[in-house]
């Protein structure tokens, strides 16, 4: 581990990221906090469109967002959703995210006592990333 993951930070700037969501559609409100390997956190919020199909996951926008300051990689991810158990990355996301970090941790947490805890990797066994393009001949 490159860097000590503060959870607790994470989660707090993934709830207050969620202030931030534009939301007018879905009214669910999602944050995201990313660890980067520089040990910088960036967050993240949904933002829609009324176009719906071009609204931007809460990790997505976190992503792009880091990777826009300069990130290289990143660590950890976590997530909060305003629901009662704590809500994975959607696919989409999970494929954004292994680009950047395919080992890294991912935690969600809600408005819940629970805590998911996981690994992209479990989350995208198999994926497609960048390892594969550089084995092209
Ligand atoms: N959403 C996220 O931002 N992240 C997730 O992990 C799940 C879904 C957003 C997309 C949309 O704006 C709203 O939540 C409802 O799907």
């Amino acid at each position: 581990m490159k860097h000590a993951i503060d959870w607790d930070e994470l989660a707090r700037q993934a709830r207050a990221a969620a202030q931030q969501a534009y939301a007018p559609y879905s009214r669910f409100a999602v944050g995201a906090a990313i660890l980067c390997d520089d040990g910088t956190v960036v967050r993240g919020c949904n933002v829609e469109n009324a176009a719906y199909g071009l609204s931007n996951c809460a990790e997505r926008t976190a992503v792009f967002s880091a990777r826009a300051a300069g990130m290289r990689e990143v660590v950890a991810v976590c997530i909060y959703t305003p629901t009662a158990v704590p809500t994975p990355p959607c696919g989409s996301c999970r494929q954004v995210l292994n680009e950047f970090g395919p080992d890294m941790a991912v935690r969600a947490v809600c408005d819940g006592p629970d805590i998911m805890d996981t690994t992209l990797s479990q989350l995208l066994p198999g994926a497609f990333g960048p390892k594969n393009l550089a084995d092209a001949g």
